[in-house]
């Protein structure tokens, strides 16, 4: 079967079914039901070792929870003293019930409210990534209110980005977020004149899904040059230079893994002169993407114009990362692995919209009711990007491997379970 290359280093695909660590998949949808999200850890944690070794030692590491909130998947990357990125209150909330040191976390994305602010402030994070003079403002007031100081990054937007190949971030040409580089000045002056504020790092992010280490390079070293400066200009002492996210994985047969050792040497090449800066990474994808897998049942095969359509139990409800994004996962059928992939068809879930597709074209054996489909890479921007509880269909259950073992992380909800809070009235 097609799929990129870089999946065999992490899952056996020779045997008629899929194993995921050993167990095999047929299994688990028969124990958990199906649609099934499934988390390897022992591919997490290969992967975090993998991107620790390469890079530099003064370039720390944040997770970007976004990317799957899986608390279990928090739990191994905190054990391996990873920092972490979050994006909403709810992420903030999950990091302090695992018990992630303040001085771990980061708090970074646009529209942070009153609220949110106030939550990160009392968890002591290190760093406020401030999208713009008026959350710096607010931000200020609160830290007021509180007697506390609050440690920013400025994230800033600059004109020249790497380029998406699948719009995500959305490259230059996104004003959404940060400061643009024209308003850079009047923001560090605003810092300067408010008590409350300490500006201590530049943030920069526009590009994700990039699998060319040359150009993230390219990329990170005009992102050190704009912090560089900026310290000077305005003569600031900085502890870090926080580069974003990005980092990418192969999802097409032909596309070739990020060379994730010659990206570390050159990082290692551009060294930052300012060594007791910390330099930021803050991947996701990289890290939990390649660990998971989406296991969904075919519920119908029918032929509409002469075109095959494949329907599954999980939809844009469960998966809509496809749809989202137009790109499509690496996809298997589990229990039917050793069969030539030679039938087109579109794989679509059970919505009553035709944007409900979870694969566009895709080449796989006949399709017959009843066999499991294997969604690769779906560890990153899989459940956690879906919408759950349109139409009313059961919310699957997310489950975790470790040497053989599975444990459910999440259980599955039936819609009895969630619609009955709608009957207070
Ligand atoms: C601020 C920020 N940091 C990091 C990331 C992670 O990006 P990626 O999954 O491409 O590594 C994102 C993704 O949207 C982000 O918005």
């Amino acid at each position: 079967m097609k799929t990129p290359h870089s999946l065999r280093t992490y899952f056996d695909l020779t045997g008629r079914n899929l194993h995921v660590d050993g167990v095999d998949v047929e299994r688990l949808v028969s124990q958990y039901r199906s649609p099934l999200y499934v988390y390897d850890l022992s591919i997490l944690r290969q992967k975090y070792d993998l991107l620790r070794s390469a890079m530099p030692p003064h370039l720390k590491i944040f997770y970007a929870v976004k990317s799957n909130p899986n608390p279990a998947l928090i739990r191994v990357l905190l054990e391996k003293g990873c920092g972490f990125d979050a994006a909403s209150i709810g992420e903030l909330y999950l990091l302090s019930r695992l018990k992630v040191p303040g001085n771990q976390i980061l708090f970074t994305g646009p529209g942070k409210r009153d609220e949110e602010l106030a939550f990160a402030l009392s968890l002591g994070i290190r760093s406020f990534n401030c999208e713009s003079t008026g959350e710096i403002l607010r931000l200020n007031q609160i830290a007021e209110q509180a007697g506390l100081v609050a440690n920013i990054g400025l994230r800033i937007h600059t004109e020249s980005a790497i380029e998406e190949t699948t719009p995500i971030i959305g490259g230059h040409s996104i004003k959404k977020f940060g400061v643009d580089e024209a308003q850079i000045d009047g923001a560090v002056d605003l810092c300067a004149k408010l008590p409350c504020i300490r500006l201590r790092g530049v943030h920069v992010f526009n590009a994700s899904q990039i699998l060319d280490h040359q150009a993230l390079a390219e990329n990170t070293r005009s992102i050190l040059h704009t912090a560089r400066e900026l310290a000077s200009m305005h003569h600031l002492k900085l502890d870090y230079i926080d580069v974003g996210g990005g980092l990418g994985i192969p999802y097409d047969e032909n596309e070739k893994e990020l060379d994730i050792v010659a990206l570390g040497k050159l990082f290692d090449d551009i060294k930052s002169k300012e060594s007791e800066i910390d330099w930021i990474l803050e991947p996701g994808r990289y890290l939990s993407g390649e660990c998971g897998i989406l296991l969904t049942k075919v519920i119908d095969v029918k032929k509409t114009s002469g075109h095959t359509f494949v329907i599954t139990d999980a939809g844009i409800n469960t998966f809509l990362r496809p749809a989202l994004v137009g790109q499509n996962h690496p996809v298997v059928v589990a229990n039917r692995m050793d069969e030539e992939a030679t039938h087109p068809c579109t794989l679509v879930g059970p919505l009553c919209t035709s944007l409900d597709t979870i694969g566009n074209e895709v080449l796989l054996p006949e399709m017959h009711v009843g066999d499991t489909l294997a969604f690769f890479n779906a560890g990153a921007y899989g459940f956690t990007e879906s919408m759950p509880y349109f139409l009313s269909h059961p919310i699957p259950a997310e489950i975790v491997i470790e040497k053989g073992l599975t444990r459910v992380s999440r259980v599955r909800q039936e819609p009895v379970d969630y619609l009955e809070s709608l009957f207070t009235i």
